[in-house]
């Protein structure tokens, strides 16, 4: 066995042995490198006479391309157990159960705001949206409180610096104006319902700046307050879970509406605690109303031809009533252990065919 031979099967051995794709470079540069071995016979060539130099050249660059293809081999088949290793280790089980200890839980806003959804998807009511930074007209105008309406003033308004056209905007006070926004985005007949943000300057125990609402909207023809009555009974025993649950309208007024009414529902207040469904008090729960005629011609609905009815109430309330918490200031303070106490399960879907009250 001469030199060659010699240093080839002991670098063959070597490749054999590394256990890197980094050591595999090391041996590279070792034996194929300028440097290196291999390049080192290579180099002797020059001292040699013809003859020689053509037998050896060959035998050279045979033994450099065999050492090269080992390395190449070897990489492969390192990269490829680096790869095996971290597949395994990074598997996951997709059989395996959810942990039931898992820290997420869904807030009490977005639970009833499912619930909501749920409750009137079943009656055929597709769920709408409009823009939180809305424009006097949307918000106001187009819902028959012009300028100077004392409706104004009681929205205490969040108004936000004029747009360059000098157009008034503001965040919005109430989810209404996704009334003018739907019926205006394509023909009747609508049933929408629209939940959202909104935003007055107010807060104590029961107010905060922002809060949730939701709007209801049904556009059709012949509708009147009998459908109103039965889509909104239906609502309230869905929601609090109670089938015999009492309920009046009681009269009142909303410039958007004409009639407008209130709801309450039935409770009982005894020893200072509320209880939905039961004793003899009334609680209010929402305002709403036949959609009047100026709304309509305002979004370009003709109402001779066409009627409805709106709605629109509090969620953070809805909540608040469905699972007894007090403080509706909890609800924004994002803290996790208000949140464990009251929150939900994410697995926790509301349905009406599961059951809405826990
Ligand atoms: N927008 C009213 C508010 O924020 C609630 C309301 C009352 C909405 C009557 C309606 C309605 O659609 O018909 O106080």
């Amino acid at each position: 066995m001469d030199d060659l031979d010699r240093l080839t099967n002991s670098l063959l051995a070597e490749v054999a042995t590394t256990d890197s794709a980094a050591a595999v470079e090391d041996l590279r540069v070792a034996a194929l490198g300028k440097k290196g071995s291999i390049t080192g016979l290579m180099k002797t060539l020059g001292a040699m006479d013809a003859e020689e130099r053509k037998a050896k050249g060959q035998a050279f660059n045979a033994a450099k391309d065999r050492i090269s293809a080992a390395l190449d081999a070897r990489k492969t088949q390192l990269g490829q157990r680096e790869m095996d290793a971290r597949l395994s280790f990074e598997r996951v089980d997709v059989t395996l159960p959810v942990r039931a200890e898992s820290q997420g839980r869904i807030h009490p806003v977005s639970q009833v705001t499912e619930e909501i959804t749920a409750i009137f998807a079943d009656m055929g009511f597709k769920v709408a949206e409009g823009p939180d930074i809305e424009d006097d007209w949307h918000n106001f105008t187009a819902l028959n409180i012009p300028p100077n309406h004392p409706a104004r003033q009681m929205h205490d308004t969040f108004y936000l610096p004029p747009k360059d056209t000098g157009e008034t905007i503001l965040l919005r006070t109430h989810t209404s104006p996704v009334q003018i926004r739907h019926m205006m985005s394509g023909p009747p007949p609508h049933r929408i319902i629209a939940p959202g943000r909104t935003y007055r300057c107010d807060s104590d125990m029961t107010h905060t700046p922002m809060f949730h609402q939701v709007e209801g909207l049904v556009i059709d023809r012949n509708i009147h307050m009998g459908h109103l009555k039965g889509c909104l009974e239906e609502f309230t025993r869905a929601i609090f879970g109670i089938p015999d649950l009492r309920y009046r309208l009681r009269p009142s007024h909303f410039p958007f509406t004409e009639p407008s009414a209130e709801m309450d529902i039935g409770c009982s207040r005894k020893g200072g605690v509320l209880k939905i469904g039961e004793g003899d008090d009334w609680l209010e729960i929402l305002g709403c109303g036949m959609v009047h005629p100026k709304v309509l011609e305002a979004a370009g609905i003709d109402p001779n031809e066409w009627q409805g009815f709106a709605f629109g109430m509090g969620i953070d309330r809805i909540a608040m009533l469905k699972y007894g918490i007090p403080d509706l200031r909890a609800f924004f303070e994002a803290d996790v252990r208000w949140l464990r106490h009251y929150g939900f399960s994410a697995l926790d879907v509301p349905t009406l065919s599961g059951g809405l009250v826990r």
